[in-house]
């Protein structure tokens, strides 16, 4: 494989639209945020519309095909409204997540090999009107190999468990899930799948998942949003950038 390849950054704009909600009015607006985020150099912008828009909206997607010139990755459930949504819009990327109500963020990857005819059959069309289909997924071989079977071109490591075992300091846990997390990259990667990672990573974890030259593309939110307050967004991604560049060097 080519290691000359830049590792791609998708900056997750979600909870810039928590924040406007809290208050229910137009600030801060995502969009603005999804701009600096460009000009900050991120490769795309992320957003998720969840099926109880609590934080980013329809208007929100409307207003990113509209104003972006980095892709968009657009993150949905496997839902018929959904697809409907994507369809319309037919962004560059599509992330299939599960999505439970009750959840504060998307705890675990999807259920891929549970779900094979189905979502073969949801993903077809989203691949037919030229949208990217990513699946998130835990680093297991098990759903890789069904995430390939049902047409996915790319797939998206969960990194959480890895990055709540650093955060509880549980090194044997953390040693574990990274080498899960390299193996199964190399493992989809020698698919032919792309490999993206993403969920809970920041300053401190990014790195050993940045380094793994099989991953292409790493989709960080909630560390930046909240490290934009005492940074601001452009530095905050800046930052990001740099470790990622200085981990894949
Ligand atoms: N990738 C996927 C598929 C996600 O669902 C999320 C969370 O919305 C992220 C990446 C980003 O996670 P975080 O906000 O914890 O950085």
């Amino acid at each position: 494989m080519s290691d000359t390849k830049k590792l791609r950054l998708g900056v997750n704009i979600d909870h810039v639209a928590t924040v406007r909600n809290a208050r229910g009015g137009d600030y801060p607006d995502p969009l603005r945020a999804a701009r600096i985020a460009q000009e900050a150099g991120a490769d795309g912008i992320t957003a998720h519309l969840r099926e109880d828009r609590r934080h980013i909206s329809d208007a929100d997607i409307e207003g990113l095909m509209d104003v972006l010139t980095v892709p968009l990755n657009f993150e949905m459930a496997a839902t018929s409204e959904m697809q409907q949504i994507a369809l319309r819009h037919q962004p560059h990327a599509v992330c299939i997540v599960p999505e439970k109500r009750e959840e504060r963020t998307t705890e675990g990857g999807l259920e891929v090999a549970r779900e094979e005819n189905r979502l073969a059959h949801f993903i077809a069309p989203l691949r037919d009107a030229g949208c990217r289909v990513s699946i998130f997924i835990a680093a297991d071989k098990r759903q890789i190999e069904a995430a390939h079977r049902i047409g996915a071109q790319v797939i998206e490591l969960h990194t959480g468990a890895y990055c709540d075992a650093h955060a509880e300091g549980d090194a044997e846990t953390v040693k574990k899930e990274l080498a899960d997390l390299g193996e199964m990259a190399k493992f989809a990667y020698g698919l032919g799948l792309e490999v993206h990672a993403g969920h809970g990573l920041n300053y401190e974890t990014v790195s050993p998942v940045a380094a793994f030259p099989e991953v292409m593309e790493l989709n960080i939110g909630h560390f930046l949003i909240g490290e934009s307050i005492f940074r601001g967004l452009q530095p905050a991604i800046a930052e990001m950038r740099r470790l990622m560049d200085e981990a894949r060097a």
